[in-house]
This record gives structure tokens, sequence and C-alpha cells, in this order.
């Protein structure tokens, strides 16, 4: 099989280096990859969300299926345009990608799907919302509507502070468009999850859980980031709350989408909340979640590229993905200043000095025989062994062989685990 991944960060390194295994595959490409990604497969020099680009490249390499990694081009199309020129696709066409790139339809589905969430309002005028933020009191949580690159979330534990994300939001727009439209919800307490479904349309497979860290420093303090870390499996996960997940909230809402007609292929991931009435749905994302698809596939021992093949074609019945019993720890590096201003170009030395851990890259680019960072989150390191505390010592001593004075990384990723 001929296989495109679509991206170029952690998240397809993973995906690449898994698929690179499969005794299926007989030739990899990913667009536009990077410096690591190079390693398992042949890069093209082609942005994600150029869908006509991506689309072509395809045809003309004779792709069997392509493999879209990013939520951008699947919000685009990417995958409708994948399958109308004749090719399998992974990953769902716009019409249920706006499961990730509007809350409002998330919301309308999940309901539709009796899932439960936590309860909601959407506003278009922002003195409206002040208003209903004041009737609530706090705490209380105010998302703009749109894609805000993960930063539209304000979790305000005093009424001023939400009245002052409604403000950024709806009147200075900080986040752009994507403040056009807020939606109020309701402050919902617990441990938070991430569980992933592999989903063809109809069938929906349970496919890991994860928890990652969302702020930049050690102790959860600091800026919300994309997430600095992750771990799998996630001990306070039931097997009880898991088939739970799955028959009242992935399976409904994957059956609601059916019968909308926009039926949902790719990857489902739930972000939820484990509250003491159970677990609650707060978002959908349509793709995997990174850095946790980097401690995930440590742990697969299934052929990748067999069920996200069987994903696509509508065959994941019978399916049943097998893991290894290991944990798994993923810490990410990240370039001083991140999430704020950074500066690209900075060298990293040692890489090929780790030992007993797989160093995933999410931000690099090569320079002749130099690795430079190139992005924001720069490198995935990751390990797995028998308990967590073990994997998270695997990966110390593999960061403490990296030479890169312009990184930094939590010390602390899976603290509420260990
Ligand atoms: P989202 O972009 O929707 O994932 O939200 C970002 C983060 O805000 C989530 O990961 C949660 O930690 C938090 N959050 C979102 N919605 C709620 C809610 N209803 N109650 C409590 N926390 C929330
Ligand atoms: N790590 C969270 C995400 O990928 O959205």
């Amino acid at each position: 099989m001929k296989v495109l991944v679509v991206g170029g960060g952690g998240r397809e390194h993973a995906l690449c280096w898994k698929i690179a295994q499969s005794p299926l595959l007989t030739r990899l490409w990913c667009a536009p990859g990077n410096a690591g990604i190079a390693q398992v497969a042949e890069c093209v020099d082609l942005a994600a969300e150029d869908v006509e680009g991506q689309v072509a490249l395809a045809v003309r390499l004779g792709i069997d299926l392509v493999v879209v990694g990013p939520e951008a081009p699947l919000t685009l199309g990417l995958a409708d345009a994948v399958r109308g020129a004749g090719i399998a696709c992974f990953g769902p066409g716009q019409a249920a990608a706006a499961l990730e790139g509007s809350k409002t339809f998330t919301k309308q589905v999940a309901d539709a799907a009796g899932a439960p969430t936590a309860a909601w309002a959407r506003f278009t005028q922002a003195e409206a919302a002040r208003d209903y933020v004041s009737a609530q009191g706090a705490p209380i949580v105010v998302k703009a509507d749109g894609l805000a690159a993960g930063k539209g979330v304000v979790v305000a534990a005093s009424v001023a502070e939400a009245h002052a994300a409604i403000a950024d939001f709806m009147e200075a727009r900080v986040h752009g468009a994507a403040g056009a439209s807020v939606v109020i919800e309701e402050c919902l307490v617990g441990e938070e999850i991430s569980v992933f479904a592999l989903c063809d349309g109809k069938t929906a497979l349970f496919f890991g859980a994860a928890q990652d860290h969302k702020r930049a420093f050690d102790g959860d303090l600091g800026p919300n980031t994309g997430g600095m870390g992750a771990y799998s499996p996630a001990p306070a996960f039931t097997d009880a709350q898991r088939d739970a997940v799955m028959a009242r909230i992935i399976r409904p809402c994957l059956d609601e989408m059916a019968a909308r007609g926009t039926p949902f292929t790719g990857v489902l991931f739930a972000g939820l909340m484990l509250t003491a009435q159970g677990p609650r749905l707060i978002e959908f994302n349509v793709r995997f979640g990174d850095p946790e698809c980097q401690a995930l596939l440590l742990r697969l021992e299934s052929d990748l590229l067999e069920l996200l093949d069987a994903a696509a074609h509508g065959r994941l019945a019978g399916h049943s993905p097998r893991w290894r019993a290991d944990a798994a720890i993923l810490v990410v590096l990240a370039t001083r200043g991140y999430p704020g201003a950074y500066r690209n170009g900075s060298e990293i030395r040692g890489l090929e000095a780790v030992r007993g851990a797989q160093v995933f890259h999410a931000g690099t680019r090569r320079d002749g025989a130099r690795i430079l960072a190139h992005g924001g989150r720069v490198l995935g390191v990751g390990a797995t062994g028998a308990t967590l505390a073990d994997a998270r010592a695997a990966v110390g001593s593999a960061i403490a062989a990296i030479d890169w004075p312009e990184g930094f990384c939590r010390g602390d990723i899976g603290w509420r685990a260990l």
C-alpha cells in the first residue's frame, strides 16, 4: 500500500513511525513532514492546508490511502477532495469536521444524541453574554465559538474574569473571527481525560485514553499550550468509565452524525471531565491529540496501517486493537518563550546519543548535518515502562542526553498519576 500522511508535527512523526512498521506498506510519503519524519518517510514540501496541492500530490504518486493528521485541512475539506479523486482517506469530511470547527455544532449533536455535556448557551452579542454570566455566577467557562488554536477558552473563577474574556473575544477580537460568537458553559469539576475512538462512519472502536498537561511550566503553572506532555493509560479512567463513554457519548454521537448524512470517518477525540455524576463531554476534536498520539502509539501493538485502512473503507467492525501492558510517557521539549514569542533556528545536538526512548520531531528543520528548532513545540521524547515511574525515568535519561540550551520541558509530566 502506498500511503501519504498529511502534516508535519509530532503527531505525524508518530503516525509515520508506526505506519512504517506495517508489512502492508510499500512506500510512505509525508507532506510537509519535518527533519525527524524524513527518517521514516519521503517528505514533500507542501503545506498541509494546500488542499488542491495535496490532492494533486496523492494522484500523482498513485496513493492508496491518505491519512490526514491536523484539523485545519480537514475543516477545509481535504478528506472530501481526496475521496472525490477516488482515493481512500482516513479523516472526516468537511461537514463532519465541524465537530471541531464549531463548538455550537458539537453541543447540538451531543444534545440530539443524548450525550452528557455541560449546560450551555450561545451568544452573538457581548451585552447579552455579560448578562447571562452575571445571572449564572462563577465559576463559569467562556469559549470563542470558532477555531482559536486551542486558546479560545477561559475558565473564569469570577464574574469579572468572565466579563473580561467576553470583551477580549467579542469586542477586541483577540482570536479574530473565532470570537464573533461565544459559548458560555457550566464549569465541570473532576479529572480531565482524552479518549480516542477510531470511526468508519458506523462503527467506533475504543483507541486508548490519555491525559495531557496543557500548562507550560511544572506544577501546572504558566500559560496554556497545545500540550507539554502526555501519558497513557490514564489510571484515573476505569474500564466501567470507558464502557460508559463509548455507550453514552461516542457511539450515540457517531450515530447522530450518520443520521444527519454526514458520517464521521477518522479518529474522534473526546475531551471529557470525569465528574461525580459520571463522564461528561467537554469537546470533540476530529484528529489525534498531539502529544497524546505520540504516547498512545508507543503502546499500540496492532498494525496501525491495517486499522486506518479498515476505517477508511468502512470495515472496522470485527477489529480490536491490541495494546502493550506497559505505560507510556511523552515529554515535549519546546523553544524558550513558547507559547509566546520565540526564536527559530537554534541547533539541537545529541539526538544520536538517546537510548531507551523514542524521539518524535514536532518542529525541526535539517540544515546539512545540523538539526535546527523550527517551531514552539520542537521534540517529543517518549518511552514505555512496566510502570509510569519507569517510563518517566527512561524519558528523563533520554532528555539528559539532548544538548539544546534554547529548549525547555516540564519535569513533572504524569505527576497526577504518580
Ligand atoms: P477546549 O478548548 O474546549 O478543550 O477547552 C480548553 C480547556 O478548558 C479544557 O481542556 C478544560 O480544561 C477547560 N474547560 C473547557 N470547558 C470546560 C467546562 N465546561 N468546565 C470546566 N473546564 C472546562
Ligand atoms: N493536546 C491537545 C490537542 O491536541 O488538542
